[in-house]
């Protein structure tokens, strides 16, 4: 097993603790990677470019995407990576509600892979988004979305979902962005900004296909890459000017990595969340995305200079002392393989020029058609719980993988587990008993949170290490059965998810 040196730095980290313990018998725990095992950025200046875009016409999109191991350039040579059309990130996908989105997913790699439109609200049935269809190598299937007249417009995704290995397909490159348009689109506040769509991941780096198998323990962790890409591109550089606006919109598609984002000498205007636009932005300074979350923000760039946007240290926990058959025997460490203790993360680099012009466009304090986040008074509650136990036995000579599990079960797609009535508003209290941060995911119907619905409509939410987080949930528009699961998707693929019928 790995170890890493104690971290530099006066404080003790959780690593450092580690490696004393390490000499005490305990050196087989897994130690993550942080910002400090990252490849570097190599110098020289790196243009910022969105991934290509298909637009729907006339009310209809449809469009094929080829599923493949490729080989794409990377630093003058190649890296091995998964892609679609070739690319990675693929295509983003443009529509307006009421669209028809046709996708032909043709499956050039060498196991079963499927498609799903992380956040949104369409059917989770038959050919539309549904998670349970599996595409085998060599085949093509038609997936075929209506997006209702109502959709609420915002930024979304699509990646493989295929129960097993969907931490294995994202990390390797399988994702695209979705973006859906309405009239708050003609905001003088947007159609005066560059708009650019920023997809984070942190693939492994490597000319192989192996590099996409790694060691349970990097499972259990969730797995973590070495480098950390936007739009498949290294510490881009995105050129403005003073006196200009920027929307940021941001994907958090890593696999298991967290990105908590602050942009050097800027503030930030939260606009939108994972499922929709905000009526009021709020001004921020750091911008906190767990895998899955998405967020839409306004930057006013500042006098001309060069500015990182960056990605700060963030503990997400790890695992914990009940690995060791003792409830909290070590809780004063809280965990252990934590993630965290690492410098910041430069993510991309904001190049302002010029001189401030008269005639900023400001940032009103309210995007007037934008909604209230008005909801129904919940009506019926439900607990879920999010788990972590000794599954295989770490110690015993077992299988050595925990069990990852929602109330206590592990996935079983033939199960039922949560069956809530068409057209009601749920509470949904998600606690976390396990020592690892958890997001928690739900398909088809967006929430708010309880605490803060004016946040917005979200469909992934962190459920921090011992805490917990309570939903507004509208059982409202679509029926069908679907998931919920962490969005650290090797723990989805250990079994942290459950199944959802809502019959109408
Ligand atoms: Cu983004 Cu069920 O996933
Ligand atoms: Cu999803
Ligand atoms: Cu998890």
């Amino acid at each position: 097993m790995t170890t890493t040196p104690p971290r530099r730095g006066p404080r003790i980290s959780r690593r450092a603790a580690l490696g004393t313990l390490g000499v005490a018998g305990l050196g087989l725990w897994y130690l993550s990677r942080s910002g400090d095992t990252l490849l570097p950025a190599p110098p020289g200046q790196r243009i910022f470019t969105s991934p290509s875009t298909l637009t729907s016409e006339n009310g209809q999109l449809e469009l094929t995407l080829r599923a493949e191991g490729s080989q794409i350039p990377w630093r003058g040579g190649e890296r091995f990576a998964l892609t679609y059309n070739g690319t990675t990130p693929g295509p983003t996908i443009e529509l307006r509600p009421g669209d028809r989105l046709v996708i032909h997913l043709e499956n050039a790699l060498d196991e079963v892979t499927n498609l799903h439109t992380h956040g949104l609200h369409v059917s989770p049935e038959g050919n539309s988004d549904n998670i349970f269809i599996g595409v085998k190598p060599g085949e093509t299937f038609t997936y075929e979305y209506d997006i209702p007249s109502y959709h609420r417009s915002g930024l979304f995704w699509y990646h493989p979902h295929s129960h097993g290995t969907v931490a294995k397909q994202v990390a390797g490159g399988l994702a695209g962005a979705i973006v859906i348009r309405d009239s708050l689109d003609d905001l003088d506040v947007l159609t005066q900004s560059t708009e650019r769509i920023l997809i984070l991941s942190d693939p492994p780096i490597g000319s192989d296909r192996g590099l996409l198998e790694v060691s349970g323990m990097s499972r259990m962790s969730g797995r973590e890459g070495d480098a950390v890409l936007v739009n498949g591109v290294q510490l881009p550089t995105m050129q403005t000017n003073t006196g200009s606006l920027e929307c940021w919109r941001i994907v958090n598609a890593s696999s298991s990595r967290y990105y908590r984002l602050a942009l050097q000498g800027h503030t930030l205007d939260l606009i939108g969340s994972d499922g929709g636009r905000m009526r009021n932005p709020r001004t921020v300074e750091e911008i906190m995305l767990a895998p899955g979350e998405r967020v839409e923000a306004l930057v006013t760039p500042g006098t001309s200079g060069t500015y990182q946007l960056q990605a700060l240290d963030y503990d997400r926990g790890g695992m914990g002392g009940g690995m060791m058959g003792g409830q909290g025997g070590f809780g004063g460490f809280g965990g252990f393989g934590g993630f965290g203790g690492g410098n910041p993360i430069d993510v991309a680099t904001m190049l302002v020029t010029g001189q401030p012009a008269p005639g900023t466009p400001a940032i009103p304090p309210s995007l007037a058609v934008a909604e209230d986040f008005v909801y129904e008074e919940p009506t019926s509650r439900r607990v879920l719980e999010l788990g972590m136990g000794m599954g295989g036995g770490m110690m015993g000579g077992g299988s050595g993988m925990m069990s990852f599990t929602i109330d206590g079960k592990e996935f079983d797609g033939a199960r039922t587990d949560t069956r809530p009535e068409f057209g009601v508003t749920e509470e949904w209290e998600i606690r976390n008993s396990s020592s690892m941060d958890h997001p928690l995911h739900l398909h088809v119907w967006p929430f708010l949170l309880a605490d803060d619905p004016q946040a917005g409509w979200k469909d992934t939410v962190n459920v921090p290490a011992r805490g917990s987080v309570r939903l507004i949930v509208p059982f409202v528009g679509l029926a069908g059965r679907t998931v919920y699961h962490c969005h650290i998707l090797d723990h989805e693929d250990l079994g942290m998810m459950g199944t959802i019928e809502v019959a109408p």
